[in-house]
């Protein structure tokens, strides 16, 4: 990987008006809002041109000392994908019917899951996304990549924001184990199966669970200029005498 011998000019498209942005970051949310996981595709393709732009917008993402230690594997090949299928269901049974602790089977109940995954031959694409554990050298030495796991999950997050704006529905699916990827898919034992994402047009009676979602002031905390967090005072104190410049900073 070259290193950067120059700096350039940020190349930043937006404005700096606060109503502006307050305006996009809005109209960004509610489409994101509208995301859901689909389970239920219909076989109307989709042109990889599609999903190469996604993977660009995956691509952008940042990574832990710019190592972009991901590879994605983008599948719309019928004999592969069914390959796929039988695999992850082969694991799906044993977890489902054994494997997954009860706590972990009463969590996905509400959700409605079982060990049938048909939407892994009906959608167009099922993207495979893998974790370069470690990068290697021209000579074939390793090299090391950091904040993988948290890299690979931004990549990922801008890529399923990607496909939703293009107007296509995912799943994000994490058969356990998923090392069966590497075989079916040819790639190689520094990458680690991330997880397997399926994407296509939504069927027209797709159903998803109703699911309540929390509301930014339950997982988000501010602590700003304009709004103190409560029991926070923040009232000018009298000077103590051992602060040299006789004022407390708050
Ligand atoms: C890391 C991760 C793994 C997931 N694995 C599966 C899976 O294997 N099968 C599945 O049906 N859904 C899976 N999901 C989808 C979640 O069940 C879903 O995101 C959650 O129920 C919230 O629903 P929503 O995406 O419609 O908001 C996974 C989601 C994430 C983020």
């Amino acid at each position: 990987m070259p290193k950067p011998s120059a700096f350039e000019l940020l190349a930043h498209p937006h404005t700096g008006d606060p109503k502006q942005m307050e305006a996009r970051a809005r109209d960004f949310a509610s489409e994101m809002r509208t995301r859901r996981t689909v389970r239920h595709f219909a076989s109307t393709p989709v042109s990889r041109g599609v999903i190469e732009a996604c993977i660009d917008a995956a691509g952008a993402a940042p990574s832990g000392a710019n190592r972009q230690p991901w590879h994605f594997v983008a599948v719309s090949d019928p004999a592969t994908k069914r390959r796929i299928r039988e695999a992850a269901e082969r694991e799906e049974e044993a977890f489902y019917n054994g494997r997954a602790p009860r706590e972990w089977l009463e969590a996905l109940a509400p959700i409605g899951t079982d060990a049938s995954k048909p939407f892994l031959e009906d959608a167009p694409w099922l993207i495979a996304v893998f974790a370069e554990s470690w990068g290697v050298d021209m000579d074939g030495g390793r090299v090391r990549n950091y904040y993988v796991t948290e890299s690979v999950g931004i990549s990922v997050g801008f890529l399923i924001a990607a496909l939703h704006r293009a107007g296509l529905g995912t799943l994000t699916h994490t058969p356990s184990p998923m090392r069966f990827l590497n075989e079916v898919l040819g790639r190689p034992e520094n990458e680690r199966p991330f997880l397997l994402l399926v994407a296509g047009i939504p069927a027209d009676d797709a159903r998803v669970p109703v699911l309540g979602k929390k509301a930014v002031p339950e997982y988000a905390t501010f602590i700003d200029a304009d709004r103190l967090p409560r029991g926070v005072d923040r009232r000018p104190r009298p000077a103590e005498p051992s602060s040299p410049e006789g004022v407390i900073k708050p």
